[in-house]
């Protein structure tokens, strides 16, 4: 592993490209990017692999890790999250990682602990796989990777690789070399940065991981990135290999591409709904055209969850900060806002008033899937229809544990049929398989009103009409 050859001084990523103390000419020096599909040096047996960090990302990340025959311990300064893990229990619905989990504990392959001294103790690799959430101007906030990036360079006097999974702005990578430089004040460690950043889906994380499209790795340091490409090798998918900055840019533009589609049918789909065309179908004849693809073309009440969000709105701040002006991103943002407020709007013009309206939400969670509720569009609607003194019934099938520690005054339900008794509107937020195919014949019994918002596009709208039912669908004619 090649020495760190310091680049810039601490903290300064928001600098604009003028007076930026790193030298984006290093990045060009290096002959890095190139594809890998296979090393010519395979590396024997297993790593030693730490993970700071053990959420979504981190966990998901160390399971599989262990699963592929990897030496992991697991981090994180959650005490009550740690021991559960040691026991077992995983604290996300996330399928397939409980039995994973057991598994590899049980091979000893797999430990977890809150102690940075005994994770780093002998680790080649240290993972950084915390969160970094929106700050107060919709930057990334960086403060647990810097936490996690001064206490290994408490610990650490070995060399190691430093592995970032976070997703962080453009020039991360350099600073976390200038915190660990500074930090150690003379004492020599011998490290390298590289950039890993994840594109795992929550709801299918494990498949993802052990079928990615592609790994990105970003180094300044080949022989790093090389070690780092070893780890994935039995996976045998494409490996990318290129600078940091630009493998970090790979992350940001893939969520800003992505978001961006959703928002670009659902401004279709708002057309569609004026105009009496079809959203759906209108998608899948897009779709059949190879150039285009049908993959995040479904209209809905938009995008959420807890990367899509910061990560468009981390982009667009990056970009302002440095003098360039967003404006397919504040668009992108601007759409998906909009989506939530429609359905508000739609459900007053049909009931007249939402004031005292008793409104059942179907899936509060931001996909199927999963449990996680950030940023989740349900609690958004939710929100919007209580301004308006509506009355909330809700369920979800995986997310109501945390849903009764985050919302107020929403009566939780055990079935979908029990958020229909009395109500005057069924919304359905999230497209959970259970909600496929429900008794509507009992619902409709159950309702004070048989009007029906699918914020999915889930149902069929002529046998749900044929029912008797008030159907309002996203972007599916002006019926
Ligand atoms: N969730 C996803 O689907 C997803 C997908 C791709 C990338 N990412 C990115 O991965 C990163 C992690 O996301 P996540 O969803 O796993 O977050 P998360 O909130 O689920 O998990 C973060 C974990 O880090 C722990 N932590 C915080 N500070 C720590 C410290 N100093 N030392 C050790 N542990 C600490 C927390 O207790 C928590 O358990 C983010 O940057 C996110 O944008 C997330």
């Amino acid at each position: 592993m090649a020495k760190w050859q310091p680049l810039g001084e601490i903290g300064q990523i928001a600098a604009k490209p003028s007076d930026s103390p790193f030298k984006m000419t290093t990045h060009r020096e290096y002959d890095t990017i190139r594809r890998v599909d296979h090393l010519d040096e395979a590396r024997e047996g297993m790593s030693r692999i730490c993970i700071i960090g053990a959420g979504y990302v981190g966990l998901v990340t160390g399971v599989c890790f262990a699963d592929l025959g990897h030496n992991v311990i697991c981090l994180d300064v959650d005490e009550a999250k740690i021991e559960n893990l040691k026991r077992g229990i995983p604290p996300i619905y996330e399928p397939g990682l409980e039995e994973m989990l057991n598994r590899n504990l049980q091979a000893g392959r797999l430990r977890f602990t809150t102690s940075y001294p005994e994770a780093l103790a002998d680790a080649e690799f240290a993972f950084i796989a915390v969160g970094t959430p929106s700050g107060v101007d919709g930057e990334a906030d960086l403060r647990y990777v810097r936490a996690v990036v001064e206490a290994i360079a408490d610990t650490v006097d070995h060399p190691i690789c430093i592995v970032n999974k976070s997703t962080v702005p453009v020039g991360t990578g350099d600073w976390v070399a200038d915190v660990i430089r500074k930090r150690r004040a003379g004492r020599d460690l011998e490290f390298a940065v590289v950039s890993n950043p994840e594109f795992l889906r929550e709801g299918s994380a494990i498949n993802d991981f052990m079928n990615p499209d592609r790994i990105v790795l970003g180094s300044l340091d080949r022989e790093a990135a090389n070690q780092v490409a070893q780890l994935y090798l039995s996976l045998r998918c494409p490996i990318m290999i290129t600078d940091l900055r630009t493998a970090e840019m790979i992350k940001y533009a893939s969520n800003a591409f992505l978001a961006t589609r959703i928002s670009f049918i659902n401004e279709i789909a708002n057309i569609c709904e004026e105009l009496g065309a079809d959203v759906q179908e209108v998608a899948a004849g897009m779709g059949y055209d190879k150039r285009i693809g049908r993959a995040f073309l479904d209209a809905g009440l938009g995008w959420g969850g807890s990367c899509f969000p910061k990560d468009v709105k981390a982009l667009a701040h990056m970009a302002v900060l440095h003098g360039t002006h967003p404006q397919l991103l504040q668009a992108v943002m601007d759409i998906n806002r909009n989506q939530r407020r429609r359905v508000v709007m739609r459900l007053r013009k049909e009931l007249g008033t939402l004031n005292d309206r008793t409104i059942g939400i179907l899936g509060l969670s931001f996909k199927p899937n999963t449990d996680d509720l950030r940023e989740a569009p349900a609690l958004e609607v939710i929100h919007l229809l209580q301004v308006e003194g509506a009355i909330i019934r809700a369920y979800d099938p995986a997310a109501m544990k945390e849903a009764a520690r985050i919302l107020h005054n929403v009566t939780l339900c055990e079935t979908p049929y029990q958020v229909a008794e009395g109500a005057d509107a069924l919304v359905l937020c999230t497209e959970w398989n259970e909600f496929k195919s429900l008794d509507f014949e009992r619902i409709k019994r159950a309702m004070r009103t048989p009007l029906i918002m699918d914020g999915r596009n889930l149902w069929d709208p002529k046998r749900l009409r044929a029912l008797g039912f008030t159907y309002l669908g996203v972007g599916r004619g002006t019926g």
